[in-house]
C-alpha cells in the first residue's frame, strides 16, 4: 500500500516523502512543478530507489490522480500541494482559489472514485486571521476568520473536507481525515538531502539567511508598528521534521471506519517576533546584515502562536526542536551547502 503525496516536490511535501520512505513506505508524488523541484524528487528516488513514483500533474487532475491511486494501491493521501504566500495571494487571489480550492475538488473526486480512506490535509494557522483577544496562544476552537485570500483557500479546503467525510459517513463509506493547521514551518532535513528553496523566496528565515550569507543586499522588516512587544509580527516557528512527525502520528491515528475529520494545530507553542528571528540568524551565522524598516505587508496577522494542548493529548505530539537557533542552524547549514538551492532553473 502506498501513500500519495500531492506537492511532494515542494519544501514540506518532500520532507514528508523522505520520512515516509525512511519508515519503509512506498510514495507516489503528484506535483505540477509550479513551485516544486524535480531535483527534490530525483534526490528522493536516488536515496530510496524503487519506492518513489512521480506523476507530473496537478493535484486536481482527476484522471491522472485516480490512475496513480489504482496503479500503486494507494491507501493514504497527504495533500500538501498549494500556493502558500500570504502577500502574493492578496495580489493574485484568483490563482490561489484555482490552485488551492478548485484543485482540491478534483483531488477529492479522485479520492472518492478510488475509495481512499485516509486523508491528511495541510491547513494553516492563517485560517485564524487575527484571533480575538484572549485567544493567543491559539486553540483549535478559536474562531476562524482569515486576513488573506490564502487563509480563505485553506479554510475552504477544511470545509470541503468536513463535508466530504460527512457524506462518506452517510453513505457508509469508510473515510477519515486529519487537518493539520501549520504555524510557520522552517529549517531543513538534518541529513542534508533536502532543504527549503522557494522561487520566489518570500519567507523570513531563508531571506534572513541569504542576507547573512551575503547573497542579497540586506533585507526589510515589514511593519514595525504592530501592537507587539518590539513592534514586529510574532509567529510560531516549527522545525519541518517535527511537523512531519505530526503527519506520521496523524496517519497512525486515522481510522477510516470512524468517519472522523479532526483538526490539530502544529506549532511549538511559543512565539518569536521578526526581530528575534533576525537576531537568531545573525547569532547563528556570526554575520551581520543591514535591515530596512518598511510598511506592513498586506494580509499579515499581528501575532500567532499555538496552544499545543490538543495535539499533545490526542496524538502524543510535541515539538522536539524548541530552540529557534537550532531551527535556524539546520536551515543555514543547507543553504550554505546549496548556494544554488536545487539547481539553476526556477521550476
Ligand atoms: N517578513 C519580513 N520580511 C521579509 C519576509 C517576511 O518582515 O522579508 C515578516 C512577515 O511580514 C511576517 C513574518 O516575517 O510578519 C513571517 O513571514 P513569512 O512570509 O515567513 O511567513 P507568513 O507568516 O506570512 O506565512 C507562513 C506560510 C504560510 C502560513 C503562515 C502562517 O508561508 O503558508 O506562515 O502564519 F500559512
Amino acid at each position: 500500500m502506498a501513500v500519495l503525496v500531492t506537492g511532494g516536490a515542494g519544501y514540506i511535501g518532500s520532507h514528508a516523502c523522505l520520512r515516509l520512505l525512511e519508515a519503509g513506505r512506498e510514495v507516489v508524488i503528484v506535483d505540477n512543478l509550479v513551485r516544486g523541484h524535480v531535483a527534490a524528487v530525483e534526490r528522493l528516488s536516488r536515496a530510496h530507489s524503487g519506492r518513489v513514483s512521480f506523476v507530473e500533474a496537478d493535484a486536481g487532475d482527476v484522471e491522472a490522480v485516480s490512475a496513480a491511486m489504482r496503479e500503486h494501491s494507494v491507501d493514504t493521501v497527504l495533500h500538501f500541494a498549494a500556493l502558500a504566500y500570504v502577500g502574493e495571494s492578496v495580489d493574485d487571489p484568483l490563482r490561489y482559489y484555482r490552485l488551492n480550492v478548485a484543485s482540491m475538488i478534483g483531488l477529492l473526486e479522485a479520492i472518492d472514485a478510488c475509495g481512499i480512506g485516509r486523508i491528511v490535509f495541510s491547513s494553516s494557522c492563517a485560517t485564524y486571521g487575527d484571533p480575538p483577544e484572549g485567544m493567543v496562544p491559539v486553540p483549535e476552537d478559536c474562531p476562524q476568520s482569515p486576513t488573506s485570500p490564502y487563509g480563505w483557500t485553506k479554510l475552504m479546503g477544511e470545509r470541503m473536507l468536513l463535508d466530504y467525510v460527512e457524506s462518506c459517513r452517510r453513505a457508509g463509506k469508510p473515510c477519515s481525515a486529519v487537518m493539520l493547521r501549520y504555524f510557520n514551518v522552517a529549517g531543513a532535513d538534518r541529513g542534508g538531502l533536502l532543504g527549503e528553496d522557494h522561487r520566489p523566496e518570500t519567507h523570513l528565515v531563508p531571506i534572513a539567511i541569504d542576507a547573512a550569507l551575503g547573497r542579497r543586499e540586506g533585507m526589510a522588516i515589514f511593519g514595525t508598528d504592530y501592537p507587539t512587544e518590539d513592534g514586529t509580527n510574532v509567529r510560531d516557528y516549527v522545525h519541518v521534521d517535527d511537523l512531519i512527525e505530526a503527519h506520521l502520528r496523524a496517519i497512525d491515528a486515522l481510522d477510516p471506519a470512524e468517519n472522523s475529520c479532526r483538526a490539530f494545530n502544529v506549532g511549538i507553542g511559543h512565539g518569536h517576533s521578526v526581530r528575534q528571528v533576525l537576531d537568531s540568524v545573525q547569532r547563528v551565522s556570526g554575520e551581520g546584515f543591514s535591515i530596512r524598516e518598511e510598511p506592513r505587508r498586506a494580509g499579515d496577522a499581528v501575532a500567532l502562536y499555538n496552544d499545543p494542548t490538543r495535539i499533545r493529548e490526542e496524538l502524543g505530539w510535541a515539538a522536539e526542536v524548541r530552540d529557534l537557533d537550532e531551527i535556524v542552524r539546520t536551515a543555514l547549514d543547507w543553504r550554505r551547502e546549496h548556494p544554488e538551492g536545487y539547481g539553476g532553473q526556477a521550476t
